[in-house]
């Protein structure tokens, strides 16, 4: 019956490499340990477009029950997640978007109001006066064609506010850093840097730092996620002016993929909260965040001890067997 059946759930990430995308998975996995009714098959693809696709082919192929999909770039994967979509699969598109309206769910927050957040920052910092420096997410990533649009929406409001260029954050390879240095040096009173990810906003830092510059230049990071060196810290130490908390939707894209495959409701769009972050909010959201972990992890032990009890329900009931045959 459908009630015993193992739903397969197919994944496919854009890359895994980044802590905010680890962050996403940890999410999920916690989320899919309440229903050990699913199988989970995600497959990564290191950021490289063309193989997201043929890994978005293998899981149709796989006949999976339900798709979910963080696009690398928009266009690209646009037209096979159409088709998966054609043929009936039901397809949540996670984080980034696609060009399509062709999705059964969408479960991200607003990379246009991430962009316009932190315009809105920067132009309050400068006092409605002063150049400013982008650095972008993956190049062709809604994430980057969106939080370029809303960060040149809110400057628009703000004629005394220049972008003076935006640069490409390839994280991978940090291939900004002549770049930005050539800038740095060479254009006068450029006053902050936005950069679309903590990431590449702690990379910026550095490159300011060797030209003693981290003093006076402002940067905006995005992510916002609790670790040593990850965005809340970095704005608690002073290194970043601001974040914007982005959150990941792990969890609810698996609760809404659940939700898909028993039938019941679910809503169309999932749009999560943003919260920008800096020195007047950093130490409530470091307490609620180092909260929320120990809640993480006393719920995980409780998980492992109920396996472990049935482990031992399940042998005693062996032992039990074994005695009474002899
Ligand atoms: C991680 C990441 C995050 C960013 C998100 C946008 O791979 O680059 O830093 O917020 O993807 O899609």
């Amino acid at each position: 019956t459908s009630e015993n059946r193992t739903y397969r759930i197919g994944f496919s990430q854009c890359t895994g490499a980044d802590s905010w995308r680890r962050t996403m998975q940890e999410n999920m996995y916690r989320e899919l340990s309440f229903d050990p009714k699913v199988a989970f098959i995600m497959k990564d693809a290191n950021g490289n477009t063309a193989r997201q696709i043929e890994q978005i082919q293998q899981l149709i192929d796989q006949h999976v029950d339900v798709l979910i999909v963080t696009p690398n770039e928009a266009k690209p994967i646009t037209p096979i997640l159409e088709k998966a979509y054609q043929q009936g699969i039901p397809v949540i598109i996670l984080d980034r978007r696609t060009n399509s309206e062709q999705y059964t769910s969408y479960v991200g927050a607003s990379n246009y109001d991430v962009g316009y957040t932190a315009g809105t920052y920067a132009n309050n910092l400068l006092n409605g006066q002063g150049n400013v420096v982008e650095i972008s997410e993956r190049p062709g990533s809604s994430a980057d064609i969106d939080r370029h649009r809303g960060f040149i929406g809110a400057l628009n409001r703000h004629p005394g506010i220049h972008l003076v260029s935006k640069l490409t954050g390839n994280w991978d390879k940090q291939s900004f850093e002549s770049q930005l240095t050539g800038l740095l040096k060479n254009r006068p009173g450029i006053q902050l840097i936005f950069a679309q990810n903590d990431r590449t906003a702690l990379k910026a830092y550095t490159i300011c730092k060797k030209l003693g510059r981290e003093k006076t230049l402002k940067i905006i990071g995005v992510d916002g996620l609790s670790g040593a060196n990850e965005g809340i810290d970095l704005v608690e130490r002073g290194i970043l002016t601001a974040t914007v908390l982005y959150p990941t939707g792990g969890e609810e894209a698996i609760q809404t993929a659940m939700a898909i495959l028993q039938k019941q409701p679910f809503k169309r769009e999932n749009q999560l909260q943003i919260t920008l972050i800096d020195s007047s909010n950093v130490r409530i959201m470091k307490l609620q965040n180092e909260k929320v972990i120990a809640q993480q992890k006393d719920i995980e032990r409780r998980q492992k001890k109920i396996v472990e009890q049935q482990a031992i329900s399940e042998n005693q009931a062996t032992i039990i067997y074994a005695v009474s045959i002899t």
